[in-house]
């Protein structure tokens, strides 16, 4: 099979690691990829939202399916022009990718197909902000409508309705560009959150793995929201009872709704999950695999990947096999840049991060390049996934901290705690 992979991150190295493996795959290119990811596969210099660009190549290599890592190119159509072209495609349709680029259309279609989620309001202009300050209390959750690359959702705490009010006029003056059009205000909601995901072929839907994910950039959950700066897998949070739970309750109406209403989904169904007291409910779908949840999956996954999302794109995955996955940890620890999330500094060079870690630690390229005298430097926020599996979840965080130690990334930081809330538990 020739498969064309477009994405340039951690999550895209941890699928090519994965899909190189396949005996199917006859031939990998990743669009525009990495470093990392050169080293496994061809790259070429298509940006992963050059929607033309990739339906070119992949006419051009006559893939017989396209991989579609990261939203961007899903939200541009690329699922479409793919179909118009007769070749597969992993990822949704741009009608069907709405349940992560409209947080307004997921909220209504939520309310249509009964899925547990806060109650919400969407807001469009200034005269909509106090009705709907005076509905909910503090904390305050305010979402921009679009994508708005992990800027767009806002937890206010205050006393007054007043820093609300200015975060929500910010949106809907153009701060975020259209994503900010409209704004989406809803109840907070107590729990734990984990990250749940499903195949899809547009009828048939499969549970395909979990994680937990740290958001905040440093230890104990602290300092500002970033695109993730660690995982683990599984979550213990997950139980087979919350996750056969959120399945029925919100995976399987979603499939079902989405074709009825006519954008059958395919591709991976990403539900970030709120688990409290009332079991779980959906904070937000998104139309790919987490990042850097999924390197830690593809660290877990037993099973051929490859035959899954072929299935996911063309129909079949009722005849496949559940999915293997080893009895073993996974834990990804992520090197960030000096300035992320805010503003990270670029051309750090980076030491130790290709020596050989043993067969249980993979380093994952993220935001990485060469420079011209051949070394990795720092191009991106997140630089590094260092990731780790273990028959405990201890053993998993100590490979990947041993392995940390051995890498410098000047002015860069990472978390030294990831995994806590799985470590601390009982038993
Ligand atoms: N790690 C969170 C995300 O991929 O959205």
């Amino acid at each position: 099979m020739i498969v064309l992979l477009v994405g340039s991150g951690g999550r895209e190295h941890a699928l090519a690691w994965k899909i190189v493996q396949s005996p199917t795959l006859t031939r990998l290119v990743v669009a525009p990829g990495n470093p990392g990811i050169g080293a496994l596969a061809e790259v070429r210099p298509v940006r992963a939202d050059d929607v033309e660009g990739l339906l070119a190549l992949a006419r051009e290599i006559a893939a017989d399916l396209v991989v579609v890592g990261p939203e961007a190119a899903l939200e541009r159509g690329l699922a479409d022009r793919l179909a118009e072209a007769g070749i597969a495609c992993f990822g949704p349709t741009a009608s069907a990718a709405r349940l992560e680029s409209s947080k307004a259309f997921t909220k209504a279609f939520a309310d249509r197909w009964s899925l547990p989620t806060a109650e919400y309001v969407v807001i469009t202009s200034m005269e909509g902000i106090t009705p709907a300050l005076k509905r909910f209390k503090p904390p305050y959750v305010i979402k921009a409508d679009g994508l708005a690359a992990g800027k767009g959702v806002q937890i206010i705490d205050s006393e007054t309705d007043a820093d609300a009010w200015a975060a929500v006029m910010n949106m809907l003056g153009g701060a975020l560009g259209k994503a900010g059009a409209r704004v989406v205000m809803e109840a907070f909601m107590e729990g734990e959150e984990a990250s749940m995901f499903a195949l899809c072929d547009g009828v048939t839907a499969i549970p395909f793995g979990q994680a937990q994910d740290h958001k905040r950039a440093h230890d104990g959950d602290t300092g500002l929201n970033t695109g993730g700066m660690g995982t683990y897998s599984p979550a213990p949070v997950l139980t087979a009872a919350v996750a056969e739970a959120a399945f029925e309750q919100m995976v399987e109406p979603t499939v079902r709704g989405m074709a009825v209403e006519g954008s059958p989904y395919r591709g991976v169904l990403y539900a970030g999950l709120m688990i409290g007291a009332g079991g779980p409910r959906l904070v937000e779908y998104n139309a790919r695999f987490g990042d850097p949840e999924c390197q830690v999956l593809m660290l877990r996954l037993e099973s051929d990947l490859l035959p899954y999302l072929h299935a996911a794109a063309t129909g079949g995955l009722a005849d496949l096999p559940a999915p293997r996955w080893r009895d073993e940890a996974a834990i990804c620890v992520v090197l960030a840049a000096e300035g992320y999330p805010e503003a990270p500094r670029t051309g750090a060079v980076i030491e130790g991060a290709e020596a050989d870690f043993g067969p249980d630690v993979v380093v994952f390229h993220a935001g990485v390049a060469r420079d011209a005298e051949g070394r990795l430097v720092a191009a991106g926020g997140r630089v590094l996934n260092v990731c780790a599996r273990g028959e405990t979840l201890g053993q998993a965080r100590d490979r990947a901290y041993a392995a940390v130690a051995c890498i410098r990334l000047p002015g860069g930081f990472h978390r030294t705690d990831i995994g806590w809330r799985a470590l601390q538990r009982p038993g």
